[in-house]
Order: structure tokens, then C-alpha cells, then sequence
């Protein structure tokens, strides 16, 4: 394969558009990369909060997993949607979002894989989603959700879109019309803290750089300075003043601690920086 020239780092303003296009590009060109990666750490049916590690099943930030039964629930770019399928196997109704069509076939790929061997063990018809039926997929923004208002009873992304979105408050307000009201809504994203810090696992990500108060976008940008990649950074206070605006009640914010059992880096985290430094931040809201 013509390999271009290296996109080119910097940091400077990125619109909507813009970011929704650089996104939906690069997750197309890098999902089957991340799947390669990462599908092993993620799991086919395990809803892991981050790097860190830490599972649904364990956190329950989502209400005890006893009661997610018949719940319809919205899963946020949700990338091949492992985490759609542990709901489903719960008893859960998840739907699962994302902006990259590339990201969604291997969600479609992982479902066909486990009909095969559900059919293979009792001899019978199509399961998938770990005998929780197929989940079903949707491309879309999540700043533009296409969906009723009222239509979810729980919602949760993975790190998924709000750290690319150049308008999160906006999805913060689609994510509460979506929402039934007492409906929780639990998202994960890059700690804000590690903004100050170079994206490096070793030494060199352990001095602050730049200034966590900076909120212009990290974007990679082609020969003619066309977004390929961007993120866009908020403070924690941007977030809790964003989730508040729209409608919604922070109840907790979990700061995930590097467990002694996960010795793997995933990019920019590692056991060395977990040991000092958040990694993550799962933000956990109730809708009013
Ligand atoms: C880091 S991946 C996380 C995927 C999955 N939750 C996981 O844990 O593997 C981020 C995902 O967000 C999706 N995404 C990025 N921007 C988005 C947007 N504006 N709307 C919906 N999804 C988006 C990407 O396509 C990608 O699948």
C-alpha cells in the first residue's frame, strides 16, 4: 500500500464538521488496527470502562446488573459494541451508535461469529450477542441522535465520541432528550488531567507540557491542513457545567486506580503512570 506523507500534530481551533469528518474518517481507516489491538484486552462481551480495566460487572455504575433487564439502553460510540453485547446478555435492549461504519462491522462481524458457534453447540437458528440476539447498530453523530425523546432508560459510552466532539455540551443535551427522566447516563473519557502531560506510557509522560487551562484542540492535519484526527479537551469543571446545563445530575465521578493485575499498555497508559496519575474519568449522571 502508497503509505502519504505523515499528517503533521498541532494544536489550533477545530469546528463540528470538521471533527466529525476527521473522526468518521479515521476510525474507518484505523478500526480494523484498534480491533487487532485492542479486541483482546476488550473482549467480545465484557463492558470495560478504559485501560484500567475496570468492568460493568464489577463497578455496576450502570445500577446493579440484576436490574438491567427489559432496559432499553444507548451505548455511544460504541465501537464494535462489546459493550452492547454484555448488556444484551444480561437482559438489557441495547443499541449501539457509532459515527464509523468500519467500527460497526466488526461489531456486525463479532454477532455472525457468535451465531455460528451458538448454532454449532445446540444445532439450531441465529442467536448472537451471547444468546442475546443480534444488537442492533446505527451510524450516527452522537451530537445529532436519531432518536425520540424519552426513548432510553439508561445510556453509556466508553470513551466513545465525546473526546473527539467539538460541541460536547451538545451531546450532553441530545444524550439527556433521549433519556427518560431518573434514566442514568454514564460516560468515560480521557482524565482531563492528562491533557498537561505528553501521550507517552514511559518517563516522558510524567512532566506536565502544557497547560491543562488550554482548551485549543490537538489535531492532526494532512499536506493541506485538512483534519485527519482531533481532540478536543475540557477541564472537569467544563464537563460537571456541561452535564448540569442540559438537565442531568452528576452523582459520582469514579477516577479508575491502576489495578496490580493489568501490566498493559494501551498507547499513552501504562502501569507506570497509572501508578501516579488518572487515566480515566467516568462521570456518572441521572437525568431530571
Ligand atoms: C476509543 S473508541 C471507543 C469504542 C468503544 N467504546 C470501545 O471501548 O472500544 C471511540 C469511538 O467513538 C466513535 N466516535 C467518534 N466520534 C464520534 C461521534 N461524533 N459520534 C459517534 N461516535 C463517534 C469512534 O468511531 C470510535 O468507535
Amino acid at each position: 500500500m502508497i503509505q502519504g506523507p505523515e499528517p503533521e500534530a498541532t494544536r489550533r481551533i477545530a469546528g463540528a464538521t470538521e471533527s466529525s469528518r476527521a473522526s468518521r474518517h479515521w476510525w474507518d481507516r484505523n478500526a480494523d488496527e484498534y480491533q487487532l489491538e485492542h479486541g483482546g484486552f476488550l473482549g467480545d462481551a465484557r463492558f470495560v470502562w478504559g485501560p484500567e480495566g475496570l468492568d460493568e460487572a464489577e463497578a455496576a455504575l450502570l445500577g446493579p446488573a440484576g436490574d438491567l433487564k427489559g432496559k432499553a439502553v444507548l451505548e455511544i460510540g460504541a465501537g464494535a459494541a462489546q459493550c452492547s453485547r454484555w448488556l444484551a446478555a444480561r437482559g438489557a435492549r441495547p443499541v449501539a451508535l457509532d459515527l464509523s461504519y468500519r467500527q460497526l462491522q466488526h461489531a456486525r462481524r463479532i454477532d455472525e461469529a457468535d451465531e455460528t458457534d451458538e448454532a454449532d453447540r445446540s444445532g439450531g437458528g441465529p442467536a448472537g450477542a451471547q444468546g442475546g440476539g443480534r444488537v442492533p447498530l446505527v451510524q450516527a453523530d452522537a451530537g445529532r441522535l436519531p432518536f425520540a425523546d424519552a426513548s432510553f432508560d439508561l445510556a453509556c459510552s466508553a470513551y466513545g465520541a465525546l473526546p473527539f466532539v467539538a460541541d460536547s455540551a451538545r451531546v450532553q443535551r441530545e444524550v439527556r432528550r433521549v433519556l427518560r427522566p431518573g434514566g442514568r447516563w454514564v460516560f468515560s473519557v480521557t482524565h482531563p488531567v492528562r491533557w498537561a502531560f505528553p501521550d507517552e506510557p514511559g518517563p516522558e509522560g510524567l512532566t506536565a507540557a502544557s497547560s491543562y487551562f488550554d482548551r485549543t484542540p490537538y489535531v492532526e492535519q494532512d499536506e493541506r491542513g485538512l483534519a485527519v484526527y482531533v481532540e478536543h479537551h475540557r477541564t472537569l469543571g467544563d464537563r460537571v457545567r456541561e452535564i448540569t446545563a442540559a438537565g442531568l445530575r452528576l452523582v459520582d465521578l469514579v477516577e479508575p486506580e491502576w489495578p496490580e493485575w493489568n501490566t498493559q499498555e494501551w498507547g499513552g497508559w501504562s502501569p507506570l503512570r497509572g501508578r501516579l496519575l488518572p487515566g480515566t474519568a467516568i462521570f456518572v449522571c441521572v437525568a431530571e
